[in-house]
Parts: C-alpha cells; structure tokens; sequence
C-alpha cells in the first residue's frame, strides 16, 4: 500500500477523482499553535433586505405608521371623514391624518392598518398601543383602539380593545396596552373616533409594539428573532447594509444620523429592495429607521458582537448608476464627517455632541467602536479615489480604529486584483470579499486563503452564502459546502480575520434574496442547515490554530472524489483542542485522527458533534440537518493511559466537530 502525505490544503482525492482510499489521517501537531484566531472570527450580516428590519426584527406591528409613504395612507383604509395634512409636529415626518367628526350619528370615521402581512397578536400576551394625538380647541375626543380579526366567522371579532381621551389641542403622546382574547394571524388595527362625543381629532406615529421585547425595549426587537441570534454567538456584527447602504440614488441611500434621536423624527425612506428585482416588487417596502445606529449598536452588545458600521463612500450604487451619480471629490466632506461622527456617537464622552446623543438616548457609557467600513460593493479607480481621504483624515484622528475596504462585489477577476492592489496602497485593515456561488467553488475554494499574501491587509469575508445549483432555498448541500469552504478560513485564521454569513434574515411572506440564515414569519422562526454550522464554528471557534496535514493510504477499495474537509485549532483558555472534519461524499469514511507531538498531555475528556441529513426530512424544507452526539467511549479510544491516535467513521455527507479536552 502506497501512502501519500499531503498538505490539508489538497483536500482528499482533489488531484485523482478515480482513485481509490482506504484510509485517511489528519496529523495534528498539537505542541506548535501557530496563530490567534480574531476574537471576531465568526459572525453575521444584517441588512434590511426580505423585509428583515421593518417587518421582520424592528417588532412595529404597524406599517406605515407616519403616514410617510409616497401614498400617505398605503397600508391603511380609512373609513368616513379621514383626510391627510403635512404641517405635523415632526419636521422630518410632517404628514399625519385628521380624523373628522362624522356627518350622521350612524356613521364612523377611522382607521385601519393591515400590519407587516397582517396584524399578528397573540392571545394573552400584552401589546403597547401608543400614538401622538391632539384634539381641537376646547373640546375633548374620545378615540377607540381595537385588535381585530376580520376573517372570523365568530360574532366577536373584536379580540381587545380600548379607549384613549384625547383632552389636549396640543400634540401629546398617548399610550394603553391591550391584551387579545384570541391568537389571529391575519388581523387588523383600528383606530375610530368614539360615539357620541364624534370631537374630530388629528392623529400622528401610530404604532404597536408587543410589551415583551428583546430585553423590554419600548422602541424594540422581536424577542424570537435576537434570541436566534444570540444563540449563534456571533463575534462581529456587520450593518445596516449591503446595498442599502449606497441606494439607487444618493437621495435615498442609508444615512446613520436620520435613525438616532426620537423615533417618531426619524425619516421614512424608500428600501431599495422594493423594486431591485422585478419578479419580486414590493411595493410597500420602506425603512422607517426605527431600527438605526443606537438600536444596532445596542443589540451588538448585547448579543456580544463587536459592531461593525459600513458607511457610504461618496458612491451610489454602481450596478444602478454611471459614474456621474457619485458625489464629487472636492464634494466628501458631509461623507467624510458621517464617519468622524460616527466615531463620536459610538465612543466620545457625554460631553461630545454626539456623544451626548447617544446618552440621551440611554447609553452614557460608550459603545467600544473598533471597526469601520467605508464602501460596501464599490470598483473602479473611482473607489479607490473616493477612499483615500476617508482613510487620511480617519488614520490622523482615530488610528484605533481599524478601516475596512471592499474588493467589489466578485470574489475573482480583473476588477478583484486591481482593487486588492488599491487596497494595499491605501493600507487599509481589512478588505472585504463577498462571494454568493455554487458548491463547486465552495469546495474548490476551501484552499484559497492558503497561499494568500500575508503582507498585505487582512481578510474579512464580510458576504458568503453557498446557491446550490439547481437549489433555490437553503439546503444541506450548500451548508456542507460552506462548512467545507469554513474549514479554509480557520486553517487560514491568520489572513482571515472574521467572516459574516448573508444575508441574515428573511421574511417568508415576501422576500427578495435567498438563501438566507434564519428565515421567519410574525409567529414563527425558522434556522437552517446553514444557521447549524455557523453556530457550530462560532461555538468551537478556539484561540489559535493547530497545524494540520492530511495523509491517504491508497487502496483498491471504495472509490471518493474530493471529500475530506478538515481544521484543527486549541482553544487555551479551556485547554481544548477542536478538530472540524467535513466529508462531502456520499459514502462514510474512517478519519484517523493523530495527534503528533502529544508529550505527556493527557486527554481527559472527549466530546463531539456530528450533523448528518436527517433521512426522515426531504429536500426543499429549511432544515435537514440533525446534530447528534458522536459516539465515543474513552477506552476504545484511549491506548495505555494516554491518547496518540483515534479513528472516526465520518458519517457520509457529515459535519463532525471533535473537542478534546486535555
Ligand atoms: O446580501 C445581499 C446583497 O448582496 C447585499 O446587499 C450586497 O452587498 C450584495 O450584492
């Protein structure tokens, strides 16, 4: 029997797809740990893309709530002597909606909104209604608020309900809870003057939050869906965008100082993701920024990611746009001061004016920015011209923060290369690559960072997400494949210094991208194949990587094309080392495990993970996989007291995560 030793980096059989194995063995050197690995390694992606903010995390049930879409009153039906002003008490959201009095005692005049794809309210469960009211001079209006459920056969079909005595004709805010009798999916807000009083009242930021929010904030985000990502442990936070951030046109691109300061001043913009794709318009997709800056970087914090801004360069975006939409150099210093202030309002002094804002907003202590991008999928010469007084004036006032730049929007080419050199010249920190491809890149791919420059800016794969051919929806496949491309970055750990997973969120009832981690609906939440292994390299994620070969005995058994996918790295605060073995082929193959250079130490327990496709699920749902214990029992492993060397069977088509704790 022949025996071959290779590098990892020539995953098994990637050079003789008709050759037989018999046998295979990762080597791992465990007395030489060779680099840290970022603390920021592993982390997320979020856009308001798939209705992934308002609609999906933001938990406002109301849509349109300032009555700031282009059509005042989209999302809404008015019912009697409704009519829409523009001179409201919020200078950036003027519009709000008298409600007259009305003309006959068995007439009424009212609202009412639809929701993000219905109102969904659960019975017992309590939901703050609030709203800006006035009533006019002299006179005091009474106004009925109701949960309804417009599909019931039953007679009730009213599931709470309260009142609000509006006193004042000056603007006051207003608020009552309601608790439903009843869970409706597809319900319904109204909102109408009271008989008999019928004192017409004008009405502004209508809006309905359930009480319980991620850790009870009243401007608050839906409980399910941070709880899904705190469980993954993310290390870094990347927002608000992607796309967003550039928009179809400067007017409408993502501007962190509109989303901080009181909500209801907040301006409503258009989301570009309402018309980018044209088989999949939504029309009624806005941001009403009532997820922003603070909201980000509060929820960085508590889900213990280090936030992670990207900001617009100066640049729209370019697949949209030609080169004249950009702002001009002499024409940065508004783009320019964005960054300088963000740095303020993330970590100056209460006494800095934007540090001000943010303790009026609830957070004195400073939020700990160390990281900022400038530029999401930007090219040309054009880029690197827009960047470099970023990076000058940045570099000069805030050398503690680390700058990252973007190499476009292809993971290859031409425009790939010359942007990596623009990056290098301007001696940014981290560059950002972005790949959305098939598994055969993934795989082809999980070498690529081993023979990167290590002179040059750091790696941060800021968007990756495998599309299996053939595949719209997230499935096993492509989850595989990422775990395989992951075990790339880990090996790579010392290039590669943190990679976030996109897109983040997606509604089910209307999205515009997929695949996506987590994907939900108002009461549901449902995680991937993809959302398992992020959360298996995040939890496993260890301090330093382990030096690794892989060596194959070859036989003349079973015949496996390129299979074996594998990292080891130790984690020395818990003195573990964590060996992550993927195998992509559809036959189970026995991995020996050798753990060279073990001296004396002892291995005192052993732990492990598999993820296999569970047979009993088909194709096509969003989660497949089924993580079970490995089954090891110390003393089949274990040879005289002291462990060398221990074989698995790789289950086909498996994800093994091995812990040795020693
Ligand atoms: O993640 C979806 C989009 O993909 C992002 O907005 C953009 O950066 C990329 O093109």
């Amino acid at each position: 029997m022949r025996k071959i030793v290779y590098p990892v980096i020539m995953a098994l059989g990637l050079y003789a797809p008709f050759m037989s194995v018999a046998q295979t063995t990762l080597h791992i050197d465990i007395s030489n740990p060779r680099t840290d690995i970022s603390s920021t390694m592993w982390g997320v992606f979020f856009e308001d893309i798939n209705y992934g903010a308002d609609g999906g995390l933001y938990a406002e049930m109301i849509k349109n709530r300032s009555f700031e879409f282009p059509q005042p009153l989209m999302g809404w039906k008015a019912f009697g002597n409704v009519s829409v002003k523009t001179d409201g008490p919020f200078g950036r959201n003027p519009h709000y909606v008298t409600l007259g009095a009305a003309s006959h005692p068995h007439k009424h005049t009212g609202l009412e909104n639809e929701g993000f794809f219905g109102v969904s309210f659960k019975q017992g469960e309590t939901y703050r209604f609030s709203l800006y009211a006035r009533a006019a001079a002299g006179s005091t209006g009474n106004l009925r608020v109701e949960l309804a459920d417009p599909a019931t056969d039953s007679s009730d079909a009213i599931e709470a309900s309260g009142k609000i005595v509006v006193e004042s004709s000056e603007w006051k805010k207003y608020s009552i809870t309601l608790t439903p009798e009843e869970t409706v999916n597809n319900g319904v807000l109204r909102l109408f003057l009271e008989k008999p009083d019928n004192t017409a009242i004008d009405v502004e930021h209508i809006s309905l939050f359930p009480v319980e929010t991620w850790n009870n904030h009243e401007n608050g985000l839906r409980k399910d869906l941070v709880r899904a990502l705190y469980d993954l442990h993310p290390a870094v936070f990347r927002f608000p965008g992607g796309c967003i951030v550039e928009g179809t046109e400067m007017s409408d691109r993502y501007q962190w100082k509109n989303t901080v300061g009181p909500v209801e001043n907040r301006p409503t913009i258009p989301n570009r993701w309402q018309y980018t794709f044209p088989h999949r318009l939504a029309p009624d997709y806005y941001q009403s920024g009532g997820l922003g800056f603070y909201e980000y970087f509060l929820l960085s914090e508590e889900i213990g990611a280090e936030p992670l801004p990207v900001l617009n360069v100066g640049m729209v975006c370019q697949y949209q746009n030609s080169a004249d939409a950009h702002a001009a150099i002499d024409s940065l210093r508004p783009f320019i001061d964005d960054a300088l202030d963000l740095i303020e309002f993330a970590n100056g002094d209460t006494t800095t004016e934007w540090g001000s804002i943010r303790a009026d907003m609830g957070h004195p202590a400073p939020f700990n920015l160390k990281y900022i991008a400038i530029g999401n999928e930007q090219w040309g010469a054009e880029y690197a011209e827009h960047l470099r007084p970023f990076v000058n004036e940045l570099r000069a006032s805030h050398p503690e923060i680390a700058i990252i730049g973007s190499a476009g929007p292809s993971p290859d080419g031409e425009e790939f290369d010359r942007l990596w050199n623009d990056m290098s010249k301007l001696k940014v920190d981290l560059v950002d690559e972005h790949y959305y491809k098939d598994e055969k890149w993934f795989l082809d791919n999980s070498t690529r960072y081993d023979s990167y420059s290590r002179k040059r800016p750091k790696v941060f794969a800021g968007e990756y997400a495998c599309h299996v051919k053939g595949h719209e929806y997230n499935n096993y496949e492509g989850a595989l494949a990422e775990a395989a491309f992951m075990t790339g970055l880990e090996r790579n750990a010392d290039v590669v210094r943190m990679a976030t997973y996109a897109p983040l969120f997606a509604n089910k009832n209307s999205w515009q991208w997929r695949p996506d981690l987590i994907w939900f609906d108002n009461f549901n939440v449902m995680t991937t194949d993809s959302y398992e292994v992020q959360r298996l390299f995040a939890t496993n994620a260890g301090s330093h990587t382990l030096p690794l070969t892989i060596s194959r005995d070859v036989g003349t058994g079973l015949v496996y094309n390129d299979s074996i996918y594998a990292s080891a790295v130790v984690d020395k605060p818990t003195s573990t080392i964590i060996v992550k073995i993927v195998n992509v082929s559809d036959k189970n193959i026995p991995v020996t495990i050798s753990l060279d250079n073990l001296s004396r130490k002892e291995i005192k327990d052993i732990q492990g993970t598999v993820m296999t496709q569970s047979s009993s699920i088909t194709d096509g749902s969003l989660k497949t996989a089924s993580l079970n214990p490995l089954n090891l029992t110390m003393d089949k492993i274990i040879k005289k007291g002291k462990l060398r060397e221990m074989t698995l069977n790789c289950n086909a088509r498996s994800f093994t995560v091995l812990k040795l704790r020693y």
